[in-house]
């Protein structure tokens, strides 16, 4: 059966599909043609892996070799008492075999390595690759649908709820290591949670008030600790603790840098304490960073103490090291397809057809496997004063408070102009807000559509008394105001947004609407965006679900979305976000899963129907991995519970011997 039917199935158990409440929506999403090729058999919960002691390990031999000179403790004391345990089963080609290189190439640049204040390693898999978390949300796109009770175990490899739903209580794996020895325990998860994300100071990934209403953490022994909350919760909740949100930092590295521990300590020192060049730090991830040339390579060595194991007991990962070619996101899909990169989840709609062509020929590097629309581009209108420089933006943002305003707006696209502009063919998919059509949760009776009518959008701007009355073109703010010129920020990495632009430019101009384009690097970018220093914003979101990363889409907690945030806790949500926000954590806390498919179309409609965001496009992308490359499933979509970088499982991914790239650092692993 197919994967996304069979959630929504599952999702919509003992629920009418027919209309349900709701108003009538007028407007309707023209039919969609879905070009997936994804093929796949779904597999139990428990088939991918579970935890326990095996009879005897193993480890990559310049390991083995390190362990028997005495630099290293044996391989059995470096494991967890019950390590992380893959199945055999459910690998498509077997267990694997150590070294080689497994080549990434991305876009973005590394902010820092201190994850628990927010710095990002440049995306594309890196931040992934050095960070676990909690629990997992990657792999779930495999499991079958009557089995997807939640996330899956990681760090976290037990929980339960008390009676009424009020306590969580987690157990994470026993005598794990951080990558330079350090044990790791509950004092690393009190310090992430008090330290940063109870600390407002601090921009952890986590904000502070949106796991649920009056959480608090207690610490039980080493390896147990404890959330109360003053309402019940759901097994939904346990998904905001999976990656970006729920992955503990080495306390014992970082709390002596934190101004609590140390006076001399700053928050901008604190947040700077794991500098870009200042190779290695302590990771739980499958490989650690060690070398960092900016602008050029980040390269990793595999973590002698890694917590998973083959059911050979061959500790994990087997690749040797991973790169991290430091270039353009475009030249990750060049590259995958030159064969000189391994990955890339091809996501620049203008590359589609000669990357395909390319790859067709039979003796091409690599294989490409288009999945559902996943990706989606928005341009979002700043709702909150925050961050506003003059009368004019305090004047502009109360326009886009105003409905009317963004629905004129959102009439005024032409979205297939806009899909054409990106990419010739039939990739582009009209976008509205809200759930991407390749979500599990996408409900098209529940998306509210604008059509291109640029005679409804220049009657509904008039209405709103914004005329053009200097005639210079552009329509004027009410009582003989500014023009309307709206200054929208991008980020300038990414080549398909500046298109977007580009016609999202002529088509408001048509309408009288003025927008300059502000292209920023991606730290400006997020500088700009964190601070409200932004009146429009257009970029690409994903909607894949409502537990991923919330914050960017629903105002959830004081700081997001970071279009309407609050100053000093105070801000006034308009009365559809305030419908949101209750949808949202009704559909966290509820355990009656018709209740909770109810809050998901809810949520839907609210977005759409009030355009809350204004929608451009969304496409499929495809990924690209290198044949050489063993287990790399071929039903793994670019985006579904998270990127295909966590969705294919990399410490699990191996080439045989005969195939190996050469390594940059053989026979290394991280010098603390
Ligand atoms: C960037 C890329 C995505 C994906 C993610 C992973 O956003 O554009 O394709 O690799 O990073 O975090």
């Amino acid at each position: 059966m197919n994967h996304l039917n069979s959630l929504r199935h599952v999702l919509a158990a003992s629920v009418c599909l027919t209309a349900i409440g709701g108003s009538a929506l007028a407007d309707k999403l023209p039919p969609e043609k879905d070009l997936s090729g994804l093929e796949y058999e779904l597999i139990g919960r428990t088939d991918l892996y579970d935890y326990r002691a095996l009879d005897s390990y193993s480890e990559a031999p310049f390991l083995a070799d390190m362990a028997a000179e005495g630099k290293l403790p044996a391989v059995k004391d470096r494991l967890p008492k019950e390590p992380l345990v893959f199945k055999t089963g459910a690998m498509v080609d077997g267990t694997g075999e150590y070294g080689g290189v497994f080549r990434h190439v991305i876009g973005g640049r590394p902010e820092g390595w201190n994850w628990l204040a927010g710095q990002h390693q440049g995306w594309g898999g890196i931040n992934m690759a050095i960070q676990e978390c909690l629990v997992r949300q990657g792999p779930r796109w495999q499991i079958k649908s009557e089995d997807q009770t939640g996330p899956l175990p990681n760090l976290a490899k037990s929980w339960s709820w008390n009676d009424d739903n009020t306590q969580l209580t987690m157990h994470l794996i026993e005598g794990a290591h951080w990558s330079d020895g350090d044990p790791f325990d509950t004092e690393d998860i009190r310090f992430w949670w008090e330290d940063n994300v109870e600390d407002e100071n601090v921009s952890s990934r986590l904000s502070k008030g949106s796991l649920a209403p009056g959480a608090k953490l207690e610490i039980l022994d080493d390896y147990t600790f404890r959330w109360t909350f003053s309402e019940p919760q759901s097994e939904t909740l346990v998904e905001n603790l999976a990656y970006i949100q729920g992955c503990p930092g080495p306390s014992h590295a970082l709390k002596d840098k934190h101004p609590k521990y140390n006076p001399d300590a700053t928050y901008e020192s604190y947040t700077n304490a794991m500098p870009g060049e200042a190779l290695p730090v302590p990771v739980m991830g499958a490989w650690v960073p060690v070398l960092h040339k900016p602008d050029e390579l980040v390269v990793m060595r595999r973590n002698p103490f890694y917590w998973k194991v083959d059911e050979k007991g061959q500790q994990l990962p087997y690749f040797n090291e991973m790169h991290f070619r430091l270039s353009t996101w475009d030249d990750r899909t060049t590259q995958a397809v030159a064969g000189s990169g391994d990955f890339s989840n091809m996501e620049n709609p203008a590359n589609y057809v000669a990357a395909l062509k390319q790859s067709q020929s039979p003796d091409s590097p690599v294989t490409v496997r288009f999945g559902k629309r996943a990706l989606a581009w928005r341009l979002e209108l700043n709702f909150s004063d925050i961050g506003a420089e003059d009368e004019v933006d305090l004047a502009l943002r109360d326009l886009f408070r105003n409905k009317d305003f963004r629905i004129a707006l959102s009439h005024a696209l032409d979205r297939d102009a806009i899909g054409q502009a990106v990419a010739r063919g039939p990739f582009a998919y009209p976008y509205t807000g809200g759930f991407t059509s390749g979500s599990a949760f996408f409900d098209y009776d529940s998306t509210a559509y604008q059509p291109f009518d640029q005679a409804k959008a220049n009657a509904m701007l008039d209405e709103l008394g914004l005329q053009d009355t200097d005639g210079n073109g552009i329509r004027n703010l009410p009582n003989g105001g500014d023009d309307i010129e709206i200054d929208v920020i991008f980020n300038s990495g990414r080549n398909e947004t500046r298109k977007q632009l580009d016609a999202v430019i002529s088509q408001l101009g048509e309408v009288g609407i003025r927008i300059i384009a502000r292209g920023l690097d991606k730290t400006n970018f997020e500088t700009a965006r964190l601070g409200g220093a932004f009146n429009g914003m257009i970029n690409r979101r994903g909607f894949p679900t409502l537990t991923r990363e919330p914050c960017n889409n629903m105002p959830i907690s004081a700081s997001c979305p970071f279009f309407h945030q609050s100053q000093d806790g105070e801000r006034t949500l308009l009365p559809f976000e305030e419908e949101i926000q209750a949808a949202y954590r009704t559909f966290i806390s509820s355990n009656d899963s018709a209740e909770k498919l109810q809050m998901t179309r809810d949520i839907q409609r609210l977005i759409t129907e009030n355009a809350y965001v204004i929608g451009t496009i969304q496409t499929p992308a495809a990924l690209l991995v290198n044949r050489r490359i063993k287990n790399a499933h071929p039903g793994t979509p670019v985006y579904m519970f998270e990127w295909a970088e966590d969705g294919i499982i990399r410490e699990r991914l191996w080439t045989p011997t005969a195939e190996q790239v050469k390594e940059l650092l053989p026979g290394t692993i991280a010098e603390y």
